[in-house]
């Protein structure tokens, strides 16, 4: 116990990191895309880059609520960089950027680790200050950037300029921060990846689920958990499971294209309210049975919680209980056309889980909509 405690302090001190610094999505039409997460998920544009500033390749809206930023980045011809991306994949996550104190360090420790860089150290600058930033590749054509702004003051990063809204904020923000961000991997490979995390991160395992304990009649999937040493950044990594049909994760390998990021999980202190103003503004989220609520095991299992079991069914709201606490979560069904990333909000009360007691409930409902797909 002694030695697995000091190896985790040894291992997480090597590449230390503060949080996620920002999610890069490369979509097909950015302008459109910003205007989706600021109707549907509440979110304020607060910074942006295009041709109007001389960039010649990207249309870049930056969106924010509380700690969570997204980047929306487009391009604007055929030959620009990640043109190619959205080709292949469709709307998706290329960047998954993380900020280090340290750029330098934690870039030499990743590629001395085995890590593949994608760009060296670079100082970015402008009136408001330099940034330095590196980047290094992950799982399919998934990166990480490394990004230390402690030397800046600007709205995002130098060259992006502040601006308003694109529509008015909503009185109360749907979320706070990004909780944690799935990567699916193709059979056989999670281990790696998991190992990828411990060598080059110094992530250590959290949590661990193992197939049967997920697995639904017709699709299962291995997931395991790494996150840093102040489990500010956590990685979930999935893997399809030999099953008698179609995995979601098969399904979402295949429409992907790839490996890549499956869902992000936006932490809200009052998951109903963001519900509500979610579906009301056109977001959709998976069906969970009635049977789900109706279950009389459900309330022994679950305890007590802040909000009436008949709120949580009215919104298909997931619960689940562990020694630590409880949380509320829901999953939205995908944002773009390809079964590929989706959505989940998750309510934490002391729980440091992902909702395992809820997987089965939650894999059948996403089975439902891979039937009516035509995927299973
Ligand atoms: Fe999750």
């Amino acid at each position: 116990m002694t030695q697995t405690m000091e190896h985790t302090t040894t291992t997480s001190d090597v590449f230390p990191v503060k949080g996620v610094d920002y999610l890069q999505f490369l979509v097909g039409n950015a302008k459109q895309a910003a205007h989706y997460y600021s109707t549907a998920f509440g979110m304020t544009c607060v910074a942006y880059r295009g041709p109007e500033q001389g960039y010649r390749d990207h249309a870049e809206y930056v969106l924010v609520s509380g700690a969570a930023r997204f980047l929306i980045t487009g391009a604007v011809h055929t030959g620009a960089p990640g043109a190619e991306h959205v080709v292949k994949h469709s709307d998706g996550i290329y960047d998954i950027a993380l900020e280090v104190p340290d750029v330098d360090a934690a870039y030499l420790h990743a590629i001395n680790a085995g890590a593949r860089g994608v760009s060296e150290p670079y100082d970015v600058k402008d009136e408001h200050g330099t940034v330095r930033i590196a980047a290094i590749a992950t799982y399919g054509d998934t990166i990480h950037s490394l990004v230390d702004r402690s030397g800046y003051d600007g709205p995002f990063l130098p060259g992006f300029v502040t601006r308003a809204p694109i529509v008015s904020p909503p009185e109360k923000r749907y979320f706070q921060a990004v909780d944690h961000v799935v990567g699916n991997v193709e059979l056989g490979k999670m281990d790696e990846w998991v190992e990828f995390y411990g060598r080059v991160m110094g992530f250590t395992n959290m949590a661990e689920f193992i197939g049967d304990d997920i697995a639904t009649d017709y699709s299962a999937l291995m997931s395991k958990v790494v996150a840093d040493g102040s489990r500010k950044v956590k990685f979930p990594l999935n893997e399809p499971a030999v099953s008698k049909r179609k995995s979601q994760i098969d399904e979402y390998l295949e429409f992907y294209g790839g490996p890549g990021a499956q869902h992000i999980a936006i932490a809200t202190n009052d998951i109903i309210r963001s519900v509500d103003a979610m579906v009301a503004a056109g977001c959709e989220f998976l069906d969970t049975p009635d049977s789900y609520y109706d279950d009389p095991t459900l309330r022994a299992r679950i305890g007590k919680v802040r909000v009436p079991i008949e709120e949580l069914k009215k919104r298909k709201i997931l619960v689940d209980r562990d020694e630590d606490g409880y949380l509320l979560q829901i999953f939205t069904k995908p944002v773009q056309d390809r079964p590929t990333v989706f959505f989940e909000l998750i309510e934490r009360h002391g729980s440091l889980g992902f909702g395992k007691g809820n997987f089965k409930a939650l894999f059948e409902a996403i089975e439902r909509e891979q039937e009516l797909r035509g995927n299973l």
